[in-house]
C-alpha cells in the first residue's frame, strides 16, 4: 500500500498538483475521487486534464454522467452523484469504461467502491482550516 499526502492552500495549488501527478500516468489507470460536496474533485480532474494535455477545459460532467477527452492519454470523467450505487453504474454501462486503456477518473467513487479493481487509485479531498485550504492524499495497492 502506498500513501502520500499534500497540503494544499488554493484551488491553482490543487489544480497543478493534480497535473504534475497526472504527467506519470500510463493509460489504463482508476482514479477515485472522494470528499464532500465543494471539496475540490472537479478541480483535480481540471489538473489531470490540463497535466495530460486535453485542450479544452474538463467541466462537471455531473448531468451526463460520464465525459470523455482526449489528450496524451484518453481521459474518461465519471461524476456518480446522482447514482446510487453498482446496479446504476453498470445499468448505465459507465463499468465499461473501466478497462478501455484510458484514464478513467470517478467522482464520488465510493457509491461504487466493491465494482472498483484493488488497484483503483483513491484520492481524498478534506477542507482543512479557512475557505481554501485542503487536505488531499492518495492511496494505492502497488502489485
Ligand atoms: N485548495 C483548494 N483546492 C480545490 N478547490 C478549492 C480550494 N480552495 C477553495 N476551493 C474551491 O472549492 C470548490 C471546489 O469545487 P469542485 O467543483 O472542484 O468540488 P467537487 O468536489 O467537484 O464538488 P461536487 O461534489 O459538487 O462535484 C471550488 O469553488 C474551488 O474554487
Ligand atoms: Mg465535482
Amino acid at each position: 500500500m502506498f500513501i502520500s499526502g499534500f497540503l494544499s492552500h488554493s484551488p491553482s495549488e490543487t489544480e497543478s498538483w493534480a497535473a504534475e501527478f497526472a504527467k506519470k500516468l500510463k493509460g489504463g489507470e482508476i482514479i477515485a475521487l472522494t470528499g464532500e460536496l465543494g471539496a475540490g474533485k472537479t478541480v483535480i480532474a481540471k489538473g489531470i486534464g490540463r497535466g495530460l494535455g486535453v485542450r479544452e477545459e474538463v467541466l462537471s460532467p455531473s448531468f451526463n454522467y460520464l465525459l470523455e477527452y482526449r489528450g496524451r492519454l484518453q481521459l474518461f470523467h465519471a461524476d456518480l452523484y446522482r447514482i446510487d450505487g453498482p446496479q446504476a453504474f453498470r445499468a448505465l454501462g459507465l463499468d465499461e469504461y473501466l478497462d478501455r486503456g484510458g484514464v478513467m477518473l470517478i467522482e464520488w467513487a465510493e457509491r461504487v467502491k466493491d465494482s472498483l479493481p484493488p488497484e483503483t487509485i483513491w484520492i481524498e479531498i478534506v477542507p482543512g482550516e479557512g475557505d481554501q485550504e485542503r487536505r488531499i492524499s492518495l492511496r494505492w495497492k502497488d502489485a
